[in-house]
């Protein structure tokens, strides 16, 4: 990334404008809480931008084929196609707020495992990241 982004100040000659900085992502906190089925399981996250903005346009697994992003508005769920990741800031998916729903999972994962899950970004291309599953009842807050 870093090289991509000196090669277009290079070309345009304009590095002044944040707007079109490349993004600067980094995904923390991941962790999916023990499933009971395995028809469906949920997945947190946080990305912290400290570059120009970008797009979450979308999600792959071994896990599932049919992942989808979730946000929660009144207590209700809703699909979302992307989410947007705002210059120098986060975006949250937490217990209650942004999810993200695999279903029709190839396996029920265990507590202790790891899921590998891709992030799919409009400018940043794929970042692979590894999901815990943590206990059904984790708490991010607490660490149990
Ligand atoms: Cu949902």
């Amino acid at each position: 990334m870093a090289i991509a982004a000196l090669t277009l100040a290079g070309c345009g000659a304009d590095s002044s404008a944040n707007t079109s900085a490349q993004p600067e992502l980094k995904v923390t906190g991941a962790y999916m809480p023990a499933p009971s089925m395995d028809t469906m399981a949920a997945g947190f996250f946080t990305v912290t931008n400290t570059g120009g903005a970008d797009t979450l346009t979308g999600v792959t697994s071994d896990l599932s084929d049919d992942i989808t992003l979730h946000s929660t508005k009144n207590g209700t769920m809703e699909e979302e196609k992307s989410f947007a990741v705002p210059a120098d800031g986060t975006l949250d998916f937490a217990s209650g707020g942004n999810h993200l729903m695999f279903e029709n999972l190839t396996h029920r994962p265990k507590e202790g495992e790891k899921v590998s899950v891709e992030l799919r970004f409009a400018k940043s291309g794929t970042v692979k990241i590894s999901m815990p599953v943590k206990s059904a009842t984790y708490n991010p807050k607490t660490g149990h």
